[in-house]
């Protein structure tokens, strides 16, 4: 560790003795999992959230996070080892401050980082002598010195002596039954090598691995180069699986048969585009930094056109399996199986599906969703409430379209209806797939 100060040396002592008070910014995906983790390790957690809602919620032991369970947030919040307010004044009593808030896309695909400057004014405001800020919402590299820093420094407090500023990527994988915000090694770069030291200090009470590595700007690009690298390759086999079609060869029977090559291959699959919080939006983070500094970045946005135009690939799979039935899109009953972004979890941001709805909406087609995970669909102007799986609703479906694949979904009913199936994520059992 490099030479501490005093106020570095008395928050890793109260880091020590489990009296810091943690403060987390943004109570969503990332920042309640988190909170849970350091109030399992025997800290007070005080959550901060502008959602009067979430606040609320919280505070009565209700969680509004799949990942977390209500009666284990209920356990910590009757040992008051977690609060949530929406006074952001009380910034000031935390030790450490995490922030978790969100980063979209403004509509022409720039960074929207209006809620990582709302958040930093907030700390800025209360900020004092001893306290830890970490920024881990996904960003550009550069954010946390170039935006942040400026900021908490104009307070007149220096960093790395009177306040320590870091940045870490949350790598939460929602539903991942194995890997949690506990056990994935957590990558942490600082301003300072005390702001990282402190940080790297404060998370190992209470994660698995840390990772430190000499820089801010080093951990915000770890995050973004793994998301590229999903982007990228699920681009790649996204086109893979258009090749294939047009070579009538089996896409998966491809993909499973390379993927026994036990070096250099790591497998891939392709589906009706890509959703979520972050594999759309993060690697244009980085393109758009990129463009400020004249450079394209190539990969990323070639990924990102194929990905976005896999929803209009299937919407033409469907039109033609209707079509060898004699059938045309307009009037046809379309049942759309799966609508949360990815497999076993309810979350419908950026799900290929909206478009997929949205486009065969357009051709005219009456289309129905069912998704045992997501019991209404509203968004992007699409509003929907998922209909049962029964025999009789997969007879009224002139085609059934997968998009997503839950594990609690009966594909073996879907398999013997009389509907046309389009199968985008090879759920089907028993059969070689053509689209
Ligand atoms: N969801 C994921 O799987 C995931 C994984 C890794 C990284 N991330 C990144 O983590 C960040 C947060 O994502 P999320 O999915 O948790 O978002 P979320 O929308 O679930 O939660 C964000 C919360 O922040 C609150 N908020 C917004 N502005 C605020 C402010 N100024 N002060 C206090 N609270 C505020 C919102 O009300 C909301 O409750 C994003 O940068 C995202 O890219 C997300």
């Amino acid at each position: 560790m490099s030479a501490p100060s005093p106020a570095a040396r008395d928050l890793i002592a109260k880091v020590d003795q489990r009296s810091a008070l943690i403060g987390i910014v943004g109570l969503g995906y990332v920042g309640l999992p988190l909170a849970m983790e350091f109030a399992a390790a025997g800290f007070r957690v005080l959550g901060f959230d502008v959602d009067g809602r979430v606040v609320d919620g919280l505070n009565a032991g209700r969680s509004h996070v799949q990942d977390v369970p209500s009666a284990q947030l209920a356990v910590h919040v009757r040992a008051q080892r977690i609060s949530a307010t929406t006074t952001l004044s009380r910034l000031a009593e935390p030790d450490v401050v995490s922030i978790c808030v969100p980063t979209p896309l403004s509509k022409t695909k720039d960074p929207d980082v209006s809620y990582v400057i709302a958040a930093t004014d907030s700390v800025k405001a209360a900020l004092r002598r001893g306290q830890l800020i970490v920024l881990e919402s996904t960003t550009y590299p550069g954010t946390t010195r170039e935006l942040m820093l400026p900021a908490l420094s104009s307070t007149g407090l220096k960093v790395g002596t009177d306040f320590f500023l870091a940045f870490s990527p949350e790598r939460v994988d929602p539903g991942n039954p194995k890997w949690n915000t506990h056990n994935t090694p957590k990558v942490v770069g600082g301003i300072t090598d005390t702001c990282r030291d402190v940080a790297v200090a404060v998370y190992q009470a209470a994660l698995e691995r840390l990772v430190p590595v000499s820089s801010c700007e080093a951990a915000e690009l770890v995050k973004i180069l793994e998301n590229t690298f999903r982007s990228v390759n699920i681009g790649l086999v996204n086109e893979m699986a258009i090749v294939c079609d047009k070579l009538g060869v089996d896409v998966w029977e491809v993909i499973e048969a390379a993927a026994t090559k036990p070096f250099g291959f790591m497998k891939f699959t392709p589906g009706p585009g890509v959703g979520g919080h972050c594999i759309p939006l993060d690697p244009h983070y980085l393109a758009w930094k990129m463009r400020t500094l004249n450079y394209r970045t190539r990969f990323i946005e070639l990924a990102g056109e194929i990905n976005a135009e896999m929803p209009e690939y299937w919407v033409a799979r469907v039109v033609d399996r209707l079509n060898e039935r004699g059938k045309a899109a307009r009037g046809s009953d379309i049942l759309v199986l799966g609508v949360a972004y990815k497999k076993d979890i309810d979350d419908v941001r950026e799900s290929p599906a909206l478009d997929v709805i949205r486009l065969l909406a357009q051709r005219g087609a009456s289309v129905r969703y069912h998704d045992p995970h997501v019991a209404a669909l509203r968004a992007d102007g699409v509003d929907l409430r998922s209909t049962p799986l029964t025999v009789e609703s997969l007879r009224a479906a002139d085609c059934v379209i997968i998009v997503t694949d839950h594990s609690d979904v009966d594909y073996g009913l879907v398999a013997s209806a009389s509907a046309a199936v389009v199968d985008t994520r090879h759920a089907l059992p028993g059969k070689t797939r053509k689209a």
